[in-house]
């Protein structure tokens, strides 16, 4: 088992990297401390595979432990879905000192933790990622929430959890599509921050694809370390959180445009990663070898690079890109790399460049 130490002072806590961590479920929370009562909050794909599990190990610690599962689906991450979690917690008298254990994706992680950060004022919760993405970014740095009508996580907070426990073995039932999305995160770090992990991806993807046991600890670990640098750092994404986003501004403009059904969110962020390598090369001078060397490495992890999209939905694409809410003062500020392996936040690309940077076959 690998441990990642997130450091934030009294609320700093452990990533637990590892195979048949769900089994250790319930003596890793008692050794927090945690009250007696809790409740297993997952989805309808997650809780039929590793409701029981997770349950068992928790009463098996002497934890009075029910399971709440909620529809699978980024559509279940809202306030109807949070007010449904509210009402099972009161019927089950959890208190102040009780907890709530997220299992299952980002969706669940998001959800779950802002119903514990909200209930009674907040309360303890624990994360169990089983999706590659949320072992390596959502179930780490506290951010949680849900989504509105007029869009994505824009109601939420800050609640950091008390442990994350990342059971690689959960990832076997993985659908492919889903994994490979979770990849153009990993890579994403390796972009923003770490070139030996860059080069050790080129080297290693095909068994961290045939989901290698050692690869991917050591893979998801790493990630898990990145992530908990940049939160220790900026823990409330004032700053240095900012890079974090890199292939975000396209991403999440091509997610909402596209109404988060054509691409799922790896697919939507790759082809933000090669557009941000685009620019990075026109803004900060990235050696075209290394945009070529982005963009192969995203391909032969089946991510899409390129936009297939008519000139009309480009035109949409761009007004979505204003309205994102990292946008400040009516200029689209970007995440950019001088080299894979650094980033820049808070770079402003011209419009002209930016639409070039989409264009199908331009650079
Ligand atoms: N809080 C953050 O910092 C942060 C960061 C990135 C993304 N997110 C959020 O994360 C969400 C996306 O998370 P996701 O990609 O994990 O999606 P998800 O939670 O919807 O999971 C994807 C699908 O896989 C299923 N699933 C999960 N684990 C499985 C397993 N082990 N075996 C089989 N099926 C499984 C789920 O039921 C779902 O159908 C988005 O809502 C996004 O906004 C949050
Ligand atoms: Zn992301």
């Amino acid at each position: 088992m690998r441990t990642v130490n997130v450091s934030l002072g009294e609320r700093s806590y452990q990533i637990k990297i590892g195979a048949a961590l769900l089994r250790r479920l319930g003596t890793e929370c008692a050794a927090l401390g945690l009250g007696r009562r809790c409740v297993i909050i997952s989805d309808r794909n997650v809780a039929p595979r590793f409701g029981a599990a997770a349950r068992h190990a928790l009463r098996q610690a002497a934890f009075d432990c029910e399971l709440l599962t909620v529809p699978a689906g980024e559509t279940a991450k809202d306030l109807k879905t949070v007010r449904a979690c509210y009402d099972q917690l009161a019927a089950l008298h959890l208190e102040r000192t009780s907890f709530v254990l997220a299992l299952g994706g980002g969706v669940v992680g998001d959800l779950a933790g802002f119903v514990a950060a909200t209930y009674l004022r907040g309360i303890p919760f624990v994360q169990a990622p089983t999706t590659l993405l949320a072992q390596v970014d959502s179930s780490v740095g506290g951010k949680v929430g849900v989504n509105l009508k007029a869009g994505k996580n824009l109601v939420g907070a800050f609640h950091q959890p008390r442990l994350v426990l990342c059971d690689l073995e959960t990832l076997a039932s993985l659908p492919e599509r889903e994994f490979r999305s979770g990849l153009a995160e990993v890579i994403k770090y390796g972009i923003i921050h770490d070139a030996a992990l860059f080069s050790r991806l080129e080297r290693d993807l095909p068994a961290l694809l045939r989901r290698e046991p050692a690869t991917l600890a050591a893979v998801v670990a790493r990630c898990c370390q990145i992530k908990a640098e940049v939160v220790g750092q900026d823990e409330t994404d004032n700053a240095l959180r900012a890079i974090l986003n890199f292939g975000h501004t396209v991403g999440h403009a091509l997610e909402a445009v596209s109404h988060y059904g054509k691409y799922l969110h790896g697919e939507a962020i790759a082809i933000g990663q090669a557009a941000a390598a685009r620019l990075s090369a026109r803004r900060l001078g990235l050696p075209e070898s290394q945009v070529a060397r982005i963009e192969t490495l995203l391909e032969r992890a089946g991510l899409p690079t390129r936009l297939s999209a008519t000139s009309r939905q480009r035109e949409k694409l761009l007004s979505a890109m204003k309205l994102d809410k990292k946008v400040s003062g009516g200029e689209i500020k970007f995440v950019l790399v001088p080299n894979i392996g650094q980033a820049r936040f808070g770079q402003t690309v011209p419009a002209a460049m930016l639409e070039q940077s989409l264009a199908p076959l331009a650079n």
